[in-house]
């Protein structure tokens, strides 16, 4: 199913300040696809993301999703194909109530009230935020927001799921939860982590980002066994890959 692919070519992103975020980054995501990218803070995971749906407009390079190029002309066709869950759920989230917010995409698409109703129950439901509905999203907990933040995308039915940072701020058991919920979409997925234990349970496929480069691309297992490649790009092995510390085993 060629709407699902996900082609980066020679991108390269500079920010009005003059930092050089990307520099030259290409790769290419098939249908179906579970891609984790890593790197250390400022390795340009973000930036790359927000590229993914236009939020940041290329420097140089292209980007194509599915049979279209990213272009202003494309722009909103191509929202619609990629949801986006931005880092810090406080920029998803604008709406007075959960309801509100999680309807907010759908009702954009055009759908009646009844349809509109029904995706965004079962959109709750399934990031087990039902019970939130009525409440403000300022008043919930950090996890609380991520998960109605992944809620707003979910209602839209994307066909490519792009997260920055998923776990980040989420207690054990929502983090289990999400896992387990990512598990189950099943369309393209890509996200950027430093919980290189999701990313090995989640992903088979990494792509290493280093000083705005990709300095590997590949089967997770093989990237996390490199360990001249995790010590060059400031990353440690997941805690499942390192020895026990009461046994050594
Ligand atoms: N709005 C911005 N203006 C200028 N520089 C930025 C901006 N956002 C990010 N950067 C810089 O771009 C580089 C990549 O950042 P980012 O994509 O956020 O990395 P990561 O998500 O991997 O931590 C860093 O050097 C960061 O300081
Ligand atoms: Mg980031």
């Amino acid at each position: 199913m060629s709407h699902h692919l996900v082609e980066v070519k020679n991108l390269r992103h500079v920010y009005p300040d003059g930092t050089e975020a990307l520099r030259d980054v290409s790769f290419r995501i098939t249908h179906g696809e579970s891609v984790a990218i890593i790197g250390a803070n400022g390795a340009g995971k973000s930036t790359l993301l927000l590229h993914l749906n236009g939020y940041l407009a290329t420097s140089q390079g292209s980007i194509r999703i599915g049979d279209f190029p990213l272009n202003p002309a494309t722009l909103l066709e191509i929202r619609r194909t990629v949801g986006m869950v931005f880092q810090d759920p406080d920029d998803q989230l604008f709406m007075p109530t959960v309801f509100d917010d999680v309807a907010f995409g759908p009702l954009n698409l055009g759908l009646a009230g009844d349809e509109v109703e029904e995706r965004v129950q079962e959109a709750l439901a399934r990031v087990g935020a039902g019970h939130l509905r009525d409440k403000p999203p300022y008043r919930l907990s950090g996890g609380g927001k991520k998960r109605v933040a992944i809620a707003t995308v979910l209602a839209m039915s994307p066909d490519i799921l792009v997260m920055d940072e998923p776990t980040s701020g989420l207690d054990p058991f929502a983090r289990r939860q999400l896992m387990a919920l990512l598990k189950d979409f099943q369309h393209t997925r890509i996200f950027t982590s430093h919980d290189l234990d999701m990313v090995l349970e989640l992903c088979e496929r990494t792509i290493v980002l280093h000083e705005g480069e990709v300095r590997a691309d590949g089967p997770t297992l093989d990237i996390f066994r490199d360990e001249a490649l995790l010590a060059a790009c400031r990353l440690e092995k997941p805690f499942a890959m390192q020895g026990c510390p009461v046994c050594g085993g």
